[in-house]
């Protein structure tokens, strides 16, 4: 997630750039390696946006610690959104790619038919628009992924293609180790880490001297310091209970914590419902992190909602008075994971299948190429989302739901706040739009105390006790 413009890395920056904006006269590959929370996913992201501007289309993966031991998970999420061109292959390069997929029967995977075929398959939709590929933490790829990659990334300087990985310092990944080009980066120097800080804490520009001797090594050190200095500052401002934030959900408002935020009010709780902008999964994240650091003080829990989840697992490790987050037949990625993936994961869901069926796909200004707002369909709405709600109350909500950017339901979501950060989860058994078995099996991944409820996907306008009633044991936790 980059939460911010990125300070001090004009050269590392200038390189992308360059990669990415000549990438119609020589395709080519990049590692980006240096330790944890050094800056590379924000670079990635950085070129990531370059390339998008460019009208280039984007294929991401990430290696995930739990996902290594299954053989070509990190490639499949990759070449999905070009899978279909697999049909034009040649036969023996399309049979062993799809067995590698498990969608046909295979003899043992054969690793250079299915290098060839994943490099024919990019090359083709390169062909059509030049192709920016991503691969985070390379060092937690499963091992085909790794090697097949590594492949493929020797072999695009005559293609359309640039492919950036991140892989983190001190482990062992077959890209890395692939003899590609390597940028390695350091931490920032004292002057670029007080610019951050300055930029951020400008109140305590007198301090920074100091501080930027202290933190001059890492960027992220900055951010686990800011903190602290600000506490300092207001200490005594914290009431006994924590401050509820709610977070809501894709097509929906505010107005969907109405009758949840009336109980929590009633029983003394401060809440704050911001608005969740839907634009972006960072954009959205770094501004409810700019809310609650600007608009609370003392203990916070993080509340979300469906799409809200995703938002508050990468808004939740940002500030450290989040204390708590809740989960509402939320998402709760894991790193590299969009949330549209994970709609999909079980089966089940209402809005999966052809998505022209699902959504209306609107131009909003200032969109970048193949950017759409979408709409649930007026039609699909109501059952999907009101299952369990009044006749009449679904298409209510049809008419006045705030669209989502494709891009921002297909953003790979940051290190999750779940993992650091204690959770609560409310599973709806009767949801159409994020299956039950989905739910629960992010619920488990995050450890997160679970209760489940027979309620559809807006379970705090259906059950708003239920969904106040685990807020609240979430809030008793704090003080
Ligand atoms: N140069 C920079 N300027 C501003 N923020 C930065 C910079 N480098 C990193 N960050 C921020 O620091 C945090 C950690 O960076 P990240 O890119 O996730 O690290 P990595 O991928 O190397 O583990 C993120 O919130 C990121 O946005
Ligand atoms: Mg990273």
């Amino acid at each position: 997630m980059n939460l911010l413009p990125l300070v001090g890395r004009e050269r590392e920056l200038g390189l992308l750039d360059d990669l990415v904006d000549r990438v119609g006269e020589r395709g080519g590959a990049l590692v980006v390696s240096g330790e944890a929370g050094i800056g590379k996913s924000a670079l990635l992201a950085a070129a990531s946006r370059r390339a998008g501007k460019h009208g280039m289309m984007v294929l991401t993966t990430a290696g995930v610690q739990t996902e290594a031991h299954l053989p070509f998970a990190g490639l499949h999420q990759l070449l999905e959104p070009v899978l279909a061109g697999a049909e034009g292959l040649p036969a023996r390069q399309r049979a062993a790619l799809l067995a590698a997929f498990g969608m046909a029967d295979a003899a043992a995977p054969d690793l250079f038919l299915i290098g060839l075929a994943a490099l024919e398959l990019l090359a083709d939709a390169a062909a059509r628009s030049p192709l920016l590929l991503i691969v985070e933490d390379a060092q937690w790829l499963d091992r085909p992924t790794g090697a097949v990659l590594a492949f493929v990334a020797r072999r695009l300087e005559s293609e359309p293609i640039v492919l950036l990985t991140g892989v983190r310092e001190g482990y062992a990944s077959a890209l890395g180790e692939a003899g590609l080009p390597e940028l390695r980066l350091e931490g920032l120097g004292e002057a670029a880490a007080g610019a951050l800080l300055a930029s951020h804490a400008p109140a305590l520009a007198p301090r920074l001297p100091r501080l930027a001797l202290l933190i001059a090594t890492s960027a992220l050190l900055v951010f686990s310091l800011l903190p602290v200095v600000a506490d300092a500052g207001s200490a005594g401002a914290s009431s006994a209970k924590p401050t509820i934030v709610l977070v809501h959900g894709a097509w929906a408002d505010g107005s969907s914590w109405n009758e949840v935020t009336r109980l929590l009010q009633r029983a003394g709780y401060l809440v704050l419902v911001p608005p969740n902008p839907l634009r972006s999964l960072s954009g959205d994240a770094a501004y409810i992190s700019a809310f609650i650091q600007q608009r609370t003080s003392g203990p916070v829990v993080l509340v979300g909602h469906s799409y809200g989840g995703a938002v508050i697992t990468n808004a939740g490790a940002t500030d450290p008075d989040v204390k708590a987050l809740v989960y509402i037949n939320g998402f709760a990625p894991d790193q590299g994971e969009n949330v549209l993936q994970l709609a999909n994961a079980q089966p089940g869901s209402e809005l999966s299948g052809d998505p022209t069926t699902k959504f209306d796909f609107v131009v909003y200004p200032g969109a970048p190429a193949g950017d759409f707002d979408l709409y649930v369909k007026q039609a699909v709405f109501p059952h999907a989302f009101a299952n369990d709600l009044p006749a009449g109350t679904g298409a209510v909500l049809a008419a006045s739901q705030r669209p989502i950017t494709l891009s921002g339901a297909l953003e790979p979501s940051g290190p999750p706040a779940w993992k650091t950060i204690p959770s609560w989860y409310l599973v709806g058994r009767a949801d159409n739009v994020i299956p039950p078995a989905e739910q629960r099996v992010m619920a488990t991944r995050a450890g997160a105390k679970t209760v489940e409820v027979n309620a559809g996907h807006l379970s705090m306008l259906s059950r708003p006790a239920a969904v106040t009633d685990l807020i609240e044991s979430a809030a008793r936790s704090v003080d």
